[in-house]
C-alpha cells in the first residue's frame, strides 16, 4: 500500500514533542551492526515495494509515483557491474491530483530537479513506478513516451539558456504546435498570438528575437511554449529563481491565472518556501534523495514535524515585526548522496537527534489525516 493510504493513524504529534533522551541509549547501541540492520531495512523496503507493486493506480490522481528511485553510476567494473553509484532520488512515493500543485523543497542536491526529470522520464528510473493517467510509465521506452510528451512539459530555471537564439519568439512558439498538430497549419498563428496574449506578451513580439527580452520576459515565452502544447503535468523546475523579486511575483501569479483558466496540474520544485507557500496546495520535503515530510500547505506550515522542516521554515522572514524569529541554523555541510549516513540521513546534522538515529532508519509514517513524516521523534510502529 502506498503511504499516501495507510489506514493507520497516529495520535497527532506537535511539533515541540520533547526529545526522549535515554540514558542507556548509547549502551544499548554500543554492539549494535549498522550494516546489518541497513540490510534488513532495505529487505522490508523492497518487500513492501513489491507489495505496492500490485496495487492497482489510485483513479483520482493523474499522477502516481511509487517508491521511485534514481541511482547514477559513478563506477563500474569492466563487466559493466556497478560498484559506487549516488542515490539522487531513493524511494519517494506521493500522488498529484489533477489541477493541483505539489511544491517540492530542499536544500541544493537533495534531488527535486532529478525526481522532476525522473518522473517526465527525461532520466530513465531505477526503480519504482510512475502512473500518469493510470498507465505506469515507467519502462516505456522512448517512442511509448513520444505520445504522451505534449501531455507532460517542464518548465525550466534559466531563461536564458533554454530558448533557442536564432529563432523568433513566433518560430520558437510554433515550433512545437505544428510537430504535434496542436491546430490546423493555417490557423497555428492565431494559435500562438492566443496563447502569447494569455501569457502577456504582446503580439508584435511575434517577430522578435529572444535576446531582446529580459528575464521576465524570457521566462513568459518559456511558460508560452511549455503550455502551448496544451500539456495536463507541468513540472516547473526553479522557474523564478533567477529573475528578480518583483518580477517572480508576476511569473507566479501568470502561472496561477493559467492553472485556474486551463486547469494545468503541477510539480512546482523551488528552495524558496514563500514562493513555494504561495503557489502550492501540498508541500513535499526532500532531503538527500528522500521524501522526509509531507502534507497540506496548512498542516505543514502550522504544524511541521519533522526537525529539517522546522530549521527550513525557520528562515521564511515573517512581514509581521511583532513576531519574533527564532531560526534554527543547521550546523555541518550536506553529507554526499553517494555515501549517505546510516540510520536517518538528517542525523548528522539534525538538532534533535538521539543515539538510535545514526542506527536505526525512521518509518516513513501518516501521523495526521495526509501529513506524513519520518522521524524518531514520533510512535514508529503501527
Ligand atoms: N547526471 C548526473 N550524474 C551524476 N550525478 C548527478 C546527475 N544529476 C544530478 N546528480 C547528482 O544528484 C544529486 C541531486 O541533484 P539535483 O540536481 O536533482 O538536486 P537539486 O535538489 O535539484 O539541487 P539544486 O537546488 O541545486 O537544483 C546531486 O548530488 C547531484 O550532484
Ligand atoms: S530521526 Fe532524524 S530527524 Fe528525527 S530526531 Fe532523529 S536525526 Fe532528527
Ligand atoms: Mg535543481
Amino acid at each position: 500500500m502506498s503511504p499516501e493510504n495507510q489506514e493507520t493513524k497516529q495520535e497527532t504529534p506537535k511539533k515541540d514533542v520533547p526529545v526522549q533522551k535515554d540514558p542507556n541509549a548509547e549502551e544499548e547501541f554500543a554492539h549494535f551492526d549498522d550494516a546489518a540492520e541497513a540490510q534488513k531495512e532495505q529487505e522490508a523496503r523492497d518487500e513492501k515495494a513489491k507489495q505496492d507493486l500490485e496495487l492497482p493506480p489510485d483513479p483520482d490522481a493523474l499522477l502516481e509515483v511509487r517508491h521511485l528511485k534514481k541511482y547514477f553510476t559513478l563506477q563500474k567494473t569492466i563487466t559493466g557491474k556497478v560498484t559506487r553509484s549516488l542515490r539522487a532520488v531513493d524511494d519517494v512515493s506521493f500522488k498529484l491530483k489533477a489541477g493541483e500543485t505539489i511544491g517540492i523543497v530542499g536544500e541544493s542536491g537533495c534531488g527535486k530537479t532529478t525526481l522532476g526529470r525522473t518522473i517526465l522520464k527525461l532520466h530513465q528510473p531505477t526503480d519504482g513506478q510512475i502512473f500518469f493517467e493510470g498507465e505506469d510509465i515507467a519502462k516505456y521506452k522512448p517512442s511509448q513516451m513520444r505520445p504522451l510528451r505534449t501531455k507532460m512539459q517542464i518548465i525550466f530555471q534559466d531563461p536564458y539558456s533554454s530558448l533557442p537564439p536564432r529563432s523568433t519568439v513566433g518560430g520558437i512558439l510554433s515550433e512545437p504546435v505544428r510537430v504535434h498538430k496542436i491546430v490546423e497549419r493555417e490557423n497555428v498563428r492565431d494559435y500562438v498570438l492566443k496563447i502569447m496574449d494569455q501569457c502577456g506578451l504582446r503580439d508584435y513580439y511575434y517577430e522578435r528575437y529572444p535576446h531582446e527580452f529580459s528575464g521576465g520576459q524570457r521566462q513568459r515565452i518559456c511558460i508560452a511554449r511549455a503550455l502551448s502544447v496544451n500539456p495536463k503535468l507541468v513540472v516547473c523546475d526553479e522557474p523564478v529563481s533567477a529573475l528578480d523579486v518583483s518580477i517572480q511575483a508576476q511569473i507566479i501569479n501568470l502561472l496561477k491565472e493559467l492553472q485556474e483558466k486551463n486547469g494545468y496540474t503541477y510539480l512546482f520544485i523551488s528552495h524558496d518556501l514563500s514562493v513555494v507557500k504561495h503557489i502550492s496546495d501540498r508541500i513535499g520535503v526532500m532531503y538527500l534523495g528522500s521524501m522526509v515530510e509531507f502534507g497540506d500547505k496548512k498542516s505543514i506550515f502550522s504544524n511541521p514535524l519533522h526537525p529539517y522542516t522546522q530549521a527550513l521554515f525557520s528562515a521564511v522572514p515573517n512581514p509581521n515585526p511583532d513576531v519574533k524569529m527564532n531560526r534554527i541554523v543547521l550546523k555541518g555541510d550536506i553529507p554526499s548522496p553517494a555515501n549517505p549516513p546510516s540510520g536517518c540521513r538528517f542525523h548528522t546534522r539534525c538538532p534533535k537527534a538521539m543515539e538510535i538515529c545514526s542506527h536505526i532508519t525512521p518509518v516513513y509514517k501518516e501521523y495526521e489525516p495526509g501529513h506524513f513524516a519520518a522521524c524518531h521523534c514520533y510512535p514508529q510502529e503501527d
